[in-house]
């Protein structure tokens, strides 16, 4: 796979080589903004202003702000110079890595050299950005083409300098899982059937420390009675799969938490004999974000020293129409012996989480979290930037939102609202898999799955508006955008 971008680390002036652009970043201090390159004072022939005073500035208004920009210094033959905003003054980790990503993504193809302070957090931060905001799916990286080259320069301190090569590290290892993600979810449907994706995902995670992979195929989810799953997936001609990871931590006991991250893995939704509108259809490959998000996760947990244990469950089918397919008013037989009745074949997520949801309980352990593009009801409550958290216990819910501030994706609670289980309940079944028409789909979709955790807590996350998007900005690029995966990462390390 050809290097999107080349990303190195750089001590004390670099004046010998050539530079296209000089990225200088500024806090805010009161109405001014100060100079945050830590002890990286000049490049070159130029010396960055310690403190760029508001009056004096005062046409471009640059305070510091998180996605403020002030050209310091532009002249033909001579290194580009510009400050950026990153924020107030304590800039966290969600501050850096937009910023820098959104002047990466500006300045792509070109040779920028971004002064940063040592510390861990904005190492990290600042290397995921440069990744993200650079990232293009694979396929298209492919046709040989002329890559960036950004250089993170540092303080010249050997201290600073381990724990800076350690943060890059990490910040590669949350990025590389982020970016096999997203190329997973952008590959075309035809190319990416649960076979392929299992394949795919496994081979991801092989030689990852501590993982271990186990691919279901149909028999033994026959065997395993996975009657959600099997329901779904009759319609196509390609056959379901369920893929099993787990990440064991060095030091792990008996006594070792342990989290189950279940992901939805629709490679592709027509929809069923439910058949979705011509234009419905079109983004359906992004179906098995939530898969690709909770299998891509496991891979970097090793890096991120996550001393917790880790399960990732991903069942993944297509939705399809044949003879065969799955009809509406049709019951099927979850694991765990509830009956779904199936009224709607769209709303075929709910019914292969509910037997992935079994598992993970049958796991018996502390949390459970699941992510899936569950609901156009998400998106249409909470629009195409924030994703849905429903949980019990609420807790766990503000824990989550908690962890996506502090990686830049914005979540949002909504309530597992007890009265509305009346929305589900069936006349012929234990539950039917739609709700009251225009009423609470999101909610109704998890009292659904919250009817398979008894036990546990659980957190269910829907990402159906964020999980694709129609343009590039901060982290974000356009196409599948594996909405989740740096909150969940984010969540199981404070956890460690
Ligand atoms: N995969 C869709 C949800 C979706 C819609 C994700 C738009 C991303 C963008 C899901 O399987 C679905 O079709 N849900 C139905 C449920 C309904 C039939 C109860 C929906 O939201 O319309
Ligand atoms: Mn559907
Ligand atoms: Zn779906």
């Amino acid at each position: 796979m050809p290097k999107q971008v080349e990303l190195t680390l750089l001590i004390g002036d670099q004046s010998a080589e050539r530079v296209d652009v000089a990225v200088v970043p500024y806090v805010m201090d009161g109405a001014d903004a100060v100079l945050a390159s830590g002890m990286v004072r000049s490049m070159g022939d130029f010396e960055f202003p310690e403190r760029l005073v508001a009056e004096a500035i005062a046409p471009e208004r640059f305070a510091g702000k998180r996605g403020d920009r002030l050209v310091l210094r532009q002249e033909p033959g001579s290194t580009t110079v510009i400050a950026v905003g990153i924020g107030s003054n304590d800039a966290s980790w969600a501050d850096w890595a937009t910023t820098i990503a959104t002047v990466v993504r500006d300045n792509a193809k070109r040779v920028v050299r971004i002064a940063i302070p040592g510390s861990a957090t904005a190492v990290e931060a600042s290397a995921v950005g440069v990744l993200l905001g650079s990232y293009s799916f694979s396929k298209r990286r492919d046709e040989a083409q002329e890559s960036g080259d950004v250089g993170l320069i540092m303080l010249d301190d050997s201290h600073a300098l381990s724990v800076a090569e350690e943060a890059l590290v990490r910040g590669r290892a949350i990025a590389d899982a982020v970016s096999q993600a997203r190329d997973l979810v952008n590959e075309p449907p035809s190319t990416m059937t649960p076979t392929i994706l299992a394949a795919a995902l496994a081979a991801q995670l092989e030689g990852a420390r501590g993982v271990e992979v186990e691919i279901w195929d149909k028999a033994k989810i026959e065997h395993e009675r996975l009657g959600g799953l099997l329901g779904v997936s009759r319609g196509s001609s390609q056959d379901p799969r369920l893929l099993i990871a787990t990440y064991r931590p060095e030091a792990a006991t008996d006594e070792t938490p342990h989290v189950v991250l279940v992901g939805k893995g629709v490679t592709f939704d027509s929809g069923g004999l439910s058949l979705k509108t011509a234009a419905g259809m079109t983004t359906m490959k992004t179906d098995m974000t939530g898969a690709a998000v909770v299998v891509s996760a496991l891979g970097a947990l090793d890096a991120l020293g996550v001393r917790v244990k880790v399960t990732a469950i991903a069942p993944m089918t297509e939705n399809m129409v044949n003879g065969s397919a799955t009809k509406p008013g049709d019951v099927l037989v979850a694991r765990n012996g509830l009956r779904m009745e199936v009224l709607n074949t769209d709303a075929e997520g709910r019914l292969i989480l509910a037997d992935a949801l079994c598992l993970a309980e049958e796991m018996a352990p502390s949390t459970i979290v699941d992510i899936a593009t569950l609901t156009g009801a998400a998106s249409v409550a909470l629009g195409r930037e924030i994703g849905a958290v429903l949980a019990r216990p609420r807790s766990l819910a503000t824990q989550l939102i908690e962890a996506g501030a502090q990686s830049a994706e914005a979540l949002w609670e909504l309530p597992l609202w007890e009265d509305y289980e009346s929305h589900i309940d069936s006349e012929i079944a234990d539950m039917k898999n739609i709700g009251s028409a225009g009423e609470a789909g999101t909610i109704s979709a998890a009292l659904f799955l919250g009817r398979f955790v008894r036990e546990t807590n659980w957190a269910h996350l829907d990402i159906a508006g964020p999980g694709r998007s129609e343009k590039s900005a901060g982290l974000v690029t356009k196409g599948g955008t594996a909405f989740g995966l740096l909150t969940l990462l984010r969540y199981l390390r404070t956890l460690s």
